[in-house]
């Protein structure tokens, strides 16, 4: 395992082909704080270190991983069936997600089934057409990851993409995506967007939140259409719409990209 170890530390190194190499290997990747992983975890090999995140490589089986990361008692998201997130609370757990991305950054698509999440976003799309009666022109792609939205044969006119990761920004950029280049949405004015889609990215800690908190940047009677990945429930993102002006408007299951969600924004009533 010691050709794993990677010393690089500048933000937003590519470390992924020491990642791919632990992943080919079967091993379980642990994400977690530099230095601040409790002991049984800290006995796995670390590949891969910034700022703000570090992976380990769990040289054992899923079920040996989590078990030992249950007896650590911090709070525990498994993602893409290979990663472990691991931070002391769920708000910790939420604020590793960004990093990890950047860590992760122009290896993503590997980790993905490239084709599948390109159909997912023309659903998305279809269904934003649906519910709007007409196409969507103006289109957010929030967490856009690596842009493959843009592969959608539905693609409307305007496709932005923006996500937290300042690495997945750059990767989208750099497949010729146009993003926003900004770190938070903040900024960005109201009632641009027709639609906003969110494929694959509302399972995601955090991820709801920011999403309904986009729904500003919609026009009146603009809809967000988001995914979850496999079975997650839609719990975080129910609680998220609350009091916010906001419905969960539609929800389907899709067998292959799970369920799909519509939030729209609640009519005034007379
Ligand atoms: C599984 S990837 C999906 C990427 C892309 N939508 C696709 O279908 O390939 C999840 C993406 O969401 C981004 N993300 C996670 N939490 C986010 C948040 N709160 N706000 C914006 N982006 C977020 C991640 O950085 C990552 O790029």
């Amino acid at each position: 395992m010691n050709n794993y170890f990677a010393s690089e530390t500048s933000r937003g190194a590519s470390h992924w082909p020491q990642l791919r190499s632990a992943i080919e290997n079967g091993f379980t990747l642990v994400a977690t704080y530099p230095n601040s992983a409790p002991a049984p975890v800290q006995a796995w090999p670390s590949i891969a270190v910034t700022p703000e995140v570090e992976v380990r490589a769990a040289p054992a089986s899923k079920k040996e991983v989590a078990a030992t990361v249950r007896r650590v008692k911090w709070s525990v998201r498994w993602y893409l069936d290979s990663i472990v997130l691991l931070a002391p609370d769920d708000r910790a757990c939420t604020s590793l997600i960004p990093p990890l991305y950047d860590v992760l950054g122009p290896g993503y698509d590997a980790l993905v089934d490239r084709k599948r999440n390109v159909s997912a976003a023309e659903g998305l799309l279809a269904t934003a057409r649906r519910l709007l009666s007409r196409p969507p022109e103006n289109v957010l792609d929030f967490g856009c990851g690596s842009g493959l939205a843009l592969g959608a044969r539905n693609r409307p006119q305007f496709l932005l993409g923006w996500d937290a990761s300042e690495v997945m920004r750059r990767t989208a950029a750099d497949t010729g995506m146009t993003v926003l280049e900004t770190k938070s949405l903040d900024s960005v004015p109201s009632g641009l967007f027709d639609a906003v889609i969110s494929c694959y990215v509302l399972h995601l800690p955090g991820a709801p939140e920011g999403a309904v908190a986009a729904m500003r940047m919609l026009r009146t009677g603009g809809v967000l259409v988001g995914n979850l990945h496999h079975s997650a429930d839609s719990g975080e993102i129910t609680r998220a719409c609350s009091g916010r002006g906001v419905r969960l408007e539609y929800q389907e299951h899709d067998p292959l990209h799970g369920d799909i969600l519509a939030i729209t924004h609640l009519r005034e009533t007379k």
